[in-house]
């Protein structure tokens, strides 16, 4: 009879298809009035020899109902979790859907996008991008790059001064007016030899078609024993050409800047014909940076030896180039904030330079 319980359960036990049908077997045989429960029940009316065989047999039995109802559950589980993961399956590589859900619809500002295309190219080149503070001391911004107290290049750069308490008459902090203090800042932080660009935000007081308060340059600096203007020129151009998709013809036209002897101001080749600009064709000629080998006063001040290194440095803007490539005409309507030109101009979030994918 015990034989035939457990050929019953553990049978029925096997086959069960649901968390209830196992529930209803094991009330059946072992709730309280289950058929083991009631022939436990019925030991005391056996005589002491065989309830000590009957007994232990019985509570084995019991035992082993349990275990078997235990694994049937956690197998019965097992299952109903696979068939979900079947069925509920997500594929994380799909785009984003547009539209009315409003999913997918931001867009990368064309400085974002060209500042991250300026980071790739000269990533290649063995440029690293450096930073620096917005908000930073004259030192940096002007004297460290041989710009003196009341040298005429002050004046010209129509810096922003920050506050200064009344009394407090150290020279003010400035918004940065260009980013060649970060030259200095990675002169003095990794020494030479030293191969940087340092995309970032300037401030100049100055606003018109051409000219926002906040604009964005991106700084070069290559330092090394025997870097030359030949070396400059060359990278210049490969820059151009990556940058641009096509063969860039570049001028130097000689130029002053306190922070770099001698100076250079490029331009590239371009045609102005129906009104447009077009890069890379034409006799037209456009000026997009500074540039020069570094002055020996900035390798001193950035505490390099200028007996023994040497070094290019320049200095682009960002909006500028990003207008050229994308054909974008005002200034002003980078910064605002207009949802028309950003979805006309933006790009796509999953299309993002990088040195894997090029530009
Ligand atoms: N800092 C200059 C400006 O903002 C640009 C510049 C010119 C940077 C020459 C340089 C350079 O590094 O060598 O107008």
């Amino acid at each position: 009879m015990m034989d035939d319980l457990r050929t019953k359960y553990l049978s029925q036990i096997d086959t069960a298809s649901t968390e209830a049908a196992l529930e209803d077997l094991r009330l059946a045989a072992i709730g309280k009035k289950g058929e083991v429960s009631l022939a436990m029940r019925s030991l005391g009316k056996m005589t002491p020899e065989e309830r000590q065989i009957e007994g232990p047999r019985l509570n084995a039995l019991k035992d082993e109902i349990t275990s078997a109802i235990a694994a049937k559950k956690a197998a019965l589980e097992d299952a109903a979790l696979e068939e979900r993961l079947r069925h509920e399956w997500l594929d994380v590589t799909l785009p984003g859907r547009g539209g009315a859900r409003g999913v997918a619809e931001g867009s990368v500002h064309p400085v974002s996008q060209v500042w991250e295309e300026c980071t790739a190219i000269f990533a290649d080149m063995g440029f690293r991008v450096a930073e620096g503070p917005q908000v930073e001391s004259d030192w940096y911004n002007f004297d460290a790059l041989n710009i003196p107290d009341h040298h005429p290049a002050r004046g010209e750069m129509d810096t922003f001064y920050m506050h200064r308490a009344a009394g407090d008459d150290r020279p003010p902090h400035v918004l940065r007016t260009h980013t060649s203090p970060v030259q200095i800042r990675s002169m003095q932080e990794h020494g030479a030899p030293l191969r940087i660009i340092c995309p970032g935000r300037v401030y100049r007081a100055d606003f018109d078609q051409t000219h926002t308060p906040m604009f964005h340059q991106v700084e070069g600096l290559a330092i090394g024993r025997d870097i030359s203007m030949a070396n400059l020129k060359w990278v210049l151009e490969e820059f151009f050409t990556a940058f641009f998709g096509t063969k860039v013809r570049t001028r130097f036209r000689a130029s002053h800047f306190p922070f770099t002897e001698p100076s250079a101001e490029v331009d590239i080749q371009c045609s102005f014909e129906g009104g447009t600009v077009k890069v890379g064709e034409g006799d037209g000629w456009l000026e997009v940076l500074g540039s020069g080998m570094v002055h020996p006063h900035v390798l001193r001040a950035g505490g390099i030896d200028p007996d023994e290194w040497q070094g290019f440095a320049f200095g682009m803007g960002i909006d500028r180039i990003a207008m050229l490539k994308y054909g974008i005409p005002d200034l002003r309507a980078f910064f605002d904030s207009d949802l028309r030109w950003l979805r006309h101009y933006g790009f796509s979030a999953l299309q993002v330079p990088t040195l894997r994918a090029g530009v």
